[in-house]
This record gives C-alpha cells, sequence and structure tokens, in this order.
C-alpha cells in the first residue's frame, strides 16, 4: 500500500527539489504537495513531475487550520516534510507579520492536525521540520554552529523559524510526536528566487544592471547545492532519529563579495565580455539592519551517523546554476515581472 506523504512548500526553491526527488525515487509514496503559492510558489518548478501518477498538488494556506485538518481528512497522511515558509530575511525586516502567521502559526496547525489525526498512533510517523542555521544568530571570525549551539535569532525571519523549531520540539517532549528538526545553511541552485543574493546577481549581470553588495561584502555564508540538501532530506527523513536535531552544511564558507566576484569571472566567460567586465557592476550599497556576520555549519554529526556529505563542488554548482538560469531566460522572465519589479525598486532604490 502506498505511503501518504506530505510535503509542504513544494513549489518553492527547495520543495520543488524536494518533491522532484521522492516522486521520481519513491513510486511506492504518495506525495501530496501543499503550498499557499505565494510570490515564492511556481509550478513551474514542478513541470516534469506535475502529471506523475504519484503525485498531487493542494493549493492550502498552512495558516488556515480548518483546510489543513480537511486535507488530513482526505488523506491518510503518515510523513510531513515542513519546508512551507516566509523565507527572505530583507522581506521579513520589512513586513514581518507573514512571517509569524507562516512560520509559526502555520507550524503549529500542522503539528496540531498531526496529533488529531493520528490519534496518538505514532508507528511509522514522523513530522520533519526544515530549518535554518540562522537561528543560531551570527559567528564571529572562528566556530561553528553544533547541533547544541544555544538559539539567537536576530532577524524577524531567523525568530519566526527559531520559533517553529522550540514549537516542534516542545510537541515531541510533551505529546511525544515523532518529530526530527534539520538546520541547514545557505542553498544556491537552479529555481532559487531571485531576490537572493546568486540568482539575483545573476540575473542583474545579464542585464548589465548594478549588483547591490550589502555594506563592505564582508560578510561570510556557508553554500550548499540545493541537490545535496534534497539528499540530505531524504536521508533524514529515512534514517534520522525521532527527537534528534541534525545540521546541514557545505563546508564552504565564502565572503560575499569573494563570491559575487567569481559570478562575474564565470558570467563573463558564459557571456564572451572581456574579464573584468561585470565586476564593474559591483556596488557597496547600504548594509542590511541588524546583518549577521558568519554562519559556518558543523556537519559531522550527519556525516557520522546517516553518512551523508556534500557530492558537488562549489565550481560545479555553481556553473550549473549559472547554466541554468542562463538557460531558462523565461523562468527568469516571468518571475521577474509584475510583483518582483515592485519589490526590488522598494527594497533597492532608498539603499
Ligand atoms: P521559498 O521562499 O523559495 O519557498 C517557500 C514556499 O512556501 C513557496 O512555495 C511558498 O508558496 C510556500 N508558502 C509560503 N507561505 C505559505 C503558506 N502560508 N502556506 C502554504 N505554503 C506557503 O523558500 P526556500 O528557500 O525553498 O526555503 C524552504 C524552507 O527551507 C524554509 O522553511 C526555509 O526556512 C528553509 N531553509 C532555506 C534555506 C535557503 O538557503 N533557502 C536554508 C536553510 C533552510
Ligand atoms: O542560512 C540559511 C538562510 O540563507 C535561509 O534560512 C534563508 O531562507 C535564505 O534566504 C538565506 O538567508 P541569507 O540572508 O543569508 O541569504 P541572502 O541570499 O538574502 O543573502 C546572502 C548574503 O548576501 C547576506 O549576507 C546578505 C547579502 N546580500 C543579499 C542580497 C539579497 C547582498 O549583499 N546583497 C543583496 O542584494
Amino acid at each position: 500500500m502506498k505511503k501518504t506523504i506530505v510535503i509542504t512548500g513544494g513549489a518553492g526553491f527547495i520543495g520543488s527539489h524536494v518533491v522532484r526527488q521522492f516522486v521520481k525515487n519513491y513510486p511506492d509514496y504518495h506525495i501530496v504537495n501543499i503550498d499557499k503559492l505565494t510570490y515564492a510558489g511556481n509550478l513551474e518548478n514542478l513541470k516534469d513531475v506535475e502529471n506523475q501518477k504519484n503525485y498531487s498538488l493542494e493549493k492550502i494556506d498552512i495558516v488556515n487550520a480548518a483546510q489543513i485538518d480537511s486535507l488530513f481528512q482526505n488523506y491518510k497522511v503518515s510523513g510531513v516534510i515542513h519546508l512551507a515558509a516566509e523565507s527572505h530575511v530583507d522581506r521579513s525586516i520589512e513586513s514581518p507579520m507573514e512571517f509569524i502567521y507562516t512560520n509559526i502559526i502555520g507550524t503549529v496547525n500542522l503539528l496540531n492536525a498531526c496529533r488529531k489525526f493520528w490519534k496518538d498512533d505514532y508507528n511509522e510517523k514522523l513530522f520533519y521540520h526544515i530549518s535554518t542555521d540562522e537561528v543560531f544568530g551570527s559567528l564571529g571570525s572562528d566556530g561553528y554552529f553544533t547541533e547544541t549551539t544555544a538559539y539567537d535569532p536576530q532577524s524577524p525571519y531567523s525568530a519566526s523559524k527559531a520559533g517553529s523549531d522550540h514549537i516542534v520540539r516542545a510537541y515531541h517532549n510533551t505529546y511525544n510526536l515523532p518529530v526530527i528538526v534539520s538546520n541547514c545553511s545557505n542553498n544556491y541552485g537552479p529555481n532559487q528566487f531571485p531576490e537572493k543574493l546568486i540568482p539575483l546577481a545573476i540575473n542583474n549581470i545579464k542585464n548589465n544592471k548594478p549588483i547591490p553588495v550589502y555594506g563592505k561584502g564582508e560578510n561570510i555564508r556557508d553554500w550548499l547545492f540545493v541537490i545535496d540538501h534534497a539528499s540530505a532530506i531524504d536521508k533524514i527523513f529515512h534514517k534520522g532519529v525521532p527527537g534528534e536535531t541534525y545540521n546541514i552544511g557545505g563546508n564552504n564558507e565564502w565572503k560575499n563579495i569573494d563570491l559575487v566576484r567569481l559570478l562575474c569571472r564565470i558570467m563573463d566567460k558564459k557571456l564572451n565580455r572581456n574579464p573584468g567586465t561585470s565586476e564593474k557592476l559591483i556596488t557597496f550599497v547600504k548594509d542590511r539592519a541588524g546583518h549577521d556576520m558568519r554562519y559556518a555549519i558543523d556537519s559531522a554529526k550527519i556525516q557520522k551517523e546517516l553518512g551523508w556529505k556534500p557530492s558537488v563542488t562549489f565550481e560545479d554548482g555553481l556553473e550549473k546554476t549559472v547554466d541554468w538560469y542562463l538557460g531558462n531566460s523565461n523562468w527568469l522572465k516571468n518571475i521577474t515581472s509584475g510583483e518582483y519589479e515592485l519589490y526590488y525598486s522598494k527594497q533597492y532604490s532608498n539603499r
């Protein structure tokens, strides 16, 4: 008999890669993607799986408890992989409430549905919550985030994710709900919405527009190719221990300015521009409020206990990413019209 696995936020960046991996690798699972299809949800991301027999889409807002309950009534859900979230730090600084509703209330609604419909029969059940390294706050020039690092979120986005992580763990401690949390570093790859640094820079370089680098570009992020995150999620969902937390990272730290310069060099080659042409587009702009200086993940636990490690080098991953954006100009064009133009001018015109 087929197991029904709900994946929330499956039309988004990471979610679409997770949906694809599960639909293709597990024909015995029925994958139900629940997504509100916000500005970040894009069904174009799932064109190659939308007609698969073991895939369904339900347009649901996780803030609406009644919609979630009726989904659990219609399907015999045995697992939830929860990715749906408002995910962009800059938007959370502008309008935090949406983050509180979706990231906190939405998560609680899902947890309540699991309790209500699983009725204490937790055999073969799992609620798997996808979180971020940003909950740990900012590192100085050394050290790494481990699974036991104290939470110290700095932005409304990371605080809302931290809140949801705490509630997920509270449902395990209080009600024995089988839960797992994973905290991952910065993802990059195909299908990422061009509000995030890498696709935004690729799109601007392509269109000869200024590349906005916040502050002095000294902030450091640890980058992981999205397909490696999806494979870590697969590993954790199948082999992870309920009640545990796993950190996922690329062991691949880059200063923003060095990363942007590298992208410029790759783009010069791909677009047959003279070396140094795209770098001229780099523009230092007003820093992000409360900008975390450095993130770096210690992923020893998942490597040792579950045998996962990143498989794609940054060089390969970035090249694949650039190729994807250059080869999918319609995707990019569709997504950068309308709402995106309004967002972009509001976000960058005063910097
Ligand atoms: P994204 O913004 O690309 O996609 C989010 C998806 O959630 C979209 O499809 C959107 O329509 C959906 N969604 C938003 N609000 C919803 C609601 N109320 N009800 C139902 N669906 C809703 O996000 P992403 O970058 O793919 O991130 C996915 C998850 O991974 C998030 O939980 C994020 O916190 C986490 N994460 C992201 C990164 C990263 O680098 N992008 C790193 C670590 C963890
Ligand atoms: O660490 C995981 C997190 O990574 C995820 O939880 C978030 O969902 C995801 O958005 C990402 O958060 P960041 O804030 O690190 O990603 P972003 O791409 O927005 O920014 C990366 C770095 O680049 C950060 O230091 C800010 C800087 N930046 C960003 C933008 C959009 C710029 O300098 N210029 C820009 O225009």
